[in-house]
């Protein structure tokens, strides 16, 4: 008798203790978080050639942000040196061993401007500090002022 008694307790307080745990958690559930897989995707650039080294954008923006935003604007801005913005492409005139030359800000030019600094300087422009950036970061630096436009 005693144990049949304490069989309904312990159901009881077991129904009870669900009930509660449930009702409790439907009022704390959170929203559930933003899919940030698909907007990842929707940014992202097509895959890069099976052989070529992985840089992505999405790294060269990190590397931006972290080392370079200081001297260099992405908003068309000018600050210490050029804005990153519309960059690509464009025509600098640079001296080379102190001789001046024009040359396309390709991506050649721009890799050896962020991994040589002062191989090309800038017509009239600063110092450049040398980052010590490597290729695979500077490459992917490169992708992302690609997108720059
Ligand atoms: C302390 C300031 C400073 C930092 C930090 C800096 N730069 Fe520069 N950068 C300059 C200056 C000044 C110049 C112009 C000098 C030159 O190229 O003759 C320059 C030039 C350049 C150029 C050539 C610009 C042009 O108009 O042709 C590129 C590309 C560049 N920087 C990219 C970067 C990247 C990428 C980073 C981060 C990894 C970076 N810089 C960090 C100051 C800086």
């Amino acid at each position: 008798m005693r144990s049949k008694i304490a069989l309904f307790i312990g159901v009881v307080t077991v129904l009870s203790m669900t009930i509660f745990t449930c009702g409790g958690k439907k009022t704390v559930d959170k929203p559930s978080a933003p899919p940030k897989e698909n907007t990842e995707k929707a940014t992202a650039k097509p895959a890069p050639k099976a052989d070529a080294p992985a840089a992505s954008a999405k790294d060269g923006e990190k590397l931006v942000m972290a080392k370079c935003i200081a001297c260099h604007t992405i908003d068309g801005k000018k600050a210490m040196s050029s804005s990153l913005k519309g960059l690509f492409g464009q025509e600098r005139t640079v001296v080379t061993k102190g001789k001046e030359r024009k040359v396309k800000a390709d991506e050649a030019y721009l890799l050896k401007s962020i991994m040589d600094p002062t191989a090309d300087t800038l017509k009239n422009g600063g110092i450049m500090p040398d980052m010590a950036m490597k290729e695979a970061e500077a490459k992917a630096i490169v992708e992302y002022i690609k997108t720059l436009k």
